[in-house]
């Protein structure tokens, strides 16, 4: 029987804890391997990151080099052209043949290597541009490190994927212009395949838009939520597999209750399997779901606290009837009158300033609590 909790959340999903996204990742392979530029959406936590990992996985095994950078980590638009051309030049590389290969790659802007031998394992490598002073020098830089994948490929004769991970924070850098240096890159570079993924939909589409760099340079795959039924019945089976039978309906109830989210999903099933684990038993129920979500609220009580208290009292209004209503018609007179809410237009900027901050996100026509727990939290502790 096996033991180890078979849902993981928080971190990139591999091959075992992947439920569906057969057709995302056929697409997504096949368009990489063929050198087109894809642009990746969705929201935080539908899975993106773990798409793609696992696409560069498959496409690793058929000899494609492949690079994963996440533009959201870097903190300066030359951190990030350090950390991206680090990573590109280190793609596959024997650490014994970094220091020329770089050296070679990059004469032009002349970088700084640094390698930090470690006792055991790889040599950790450093690349910085200490001449790069001036904006001036930062796009000649840029310049040169977007080339780097078309010389890489024709140099090494294989294809390249390259993912450039929360992709939207690009655009913080250096305004239009890092748009258009990559762009006017990409798109010589038939050899080299790109995935733009992006969490802030509304930020992406505004980048695919008429008049910005983007426009038409490839096609869109918006992500979406993994079928229902599917992931029920994944959440399930993966119980029954490590030796916990389910009562019905607990797949079904976990999904509803994650909002179908899959981190969402993923965190109720990992924690529930957990005390069901502890407790010795050998069948889960929606009692034991209950429990855990209740372990949960109390664990994250300080935290939501917090964030509640930074609310204004408006914004906690809106928010309540938000949940209370289901995320449905909260500008109608009757769903403010019930809930003492203020004028239509107060409650509109009440919203807005709940999605700015992330707490909230639209959907359809619907305003839904980003984090489920969070939505649970309200719903329960507050009044
Ligand atoms: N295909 C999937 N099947 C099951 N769980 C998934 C899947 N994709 C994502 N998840 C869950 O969602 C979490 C967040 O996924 P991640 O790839 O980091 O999302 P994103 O990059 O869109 O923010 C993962 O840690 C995992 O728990
Ligand atoms: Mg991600």
């Amino acid at each position: 029987m096996a033991s180890a909790n078979p849902f993981v959340y928080g971190e990139i999903v591999s091959s075992g804890a992947f439920a569906d996204r057969e057709h995302e990742r056929a697409r997504l392979g096949r368009d990489l391997a063929a050198g087109q530029k894809i642009f990746l959406i969705s929201p935080r936590r539908y899975g993106k990151s773990s798409l793609i990992r696992d696409v560069m996985k498959g496409l690793a095994a058929d000899r494609v080099l492949t690079v994963e950078v996440t533009v959201a980590a870097s903190s300066s638009y030359v951190g990030f052209l350090e950390a991206y051309a680090r990573a590109l030049v280190s793609a596959d590389t024997p650490a014994g043949r970094l220091r020329r290969w770089t050296t070679e790659l990059l004469q032009a802007v002349r970088p700084e290597l640094r390698f930090d031998a470690q006792p055991r394992g790889p040599s950790r490598f450093a690349l910085a541009f200490p001449t790069v002073r001036t904006a001036r020098d930062a796009a000649r830089l840029a310049a040169e490190v977007f080339a780097l994948p078309g010389r890489i490929a024709a140099a090494r004769r294989q294809r390249m994927a390259i993912a450039l991970d929360e992709f939207q924070t690009i655009a913080a850098f250096d305004g239009g212009s890092v748009e258009h240096a990559l762009r006017a890159a990409v798109q010589d570079q038939r050899a080299v395949g790109y995935v733009f993924a992006g969490s802030e939909p509304s930020l992406m589409e505004r980048m695919l838009g008429p008049r910005r760099p983007f426009y038409k340079a490839g096609p869109v795959m918006r992500l979406e939520k993994i079928d229902e039924r599917l992931f029920a019945a994944f959440v399930e089976a993966r119980f029954v597999a490590s030796g916990i039978r389910t009562e019905d309906g607990l797949g079904t109830a976990i999904v509803e209750l994650g909002e179908n989210v899959p981190y969402d999903v993923q965190r109720l099933a990992h924690e529930t399997w957990d005390d069901v684990k502890a407790a010795g038993r050998r069948m889960a129920g929606l009692e034991d779901l209950h429990l855990t979500l209740t372990r949960l609220l109390d664990e994250q009580h300080t935290v939501f606290e917090e964030s509640w208290q930074r609310l204004t009292l408006a914004q906690r209004a809106v928010l309540r009837a938000l949940v209370l209503e289901n995320g449905r018609e909260l500008l109608a007179a009757e769903v403010r009158s019930r809930h003492r809410l203020a004028g239509a237009s107060s409650v509109q900027s009440a919203l807005a300033a709940l999605v700015r901050q992330d707490i909230v996100m639209k959907e359809d026509a619907r305003y839904l609590v980003s984090d489920s727990l969070y939505r649970e939290w309200v719903a329960r502790r507050t009044f």
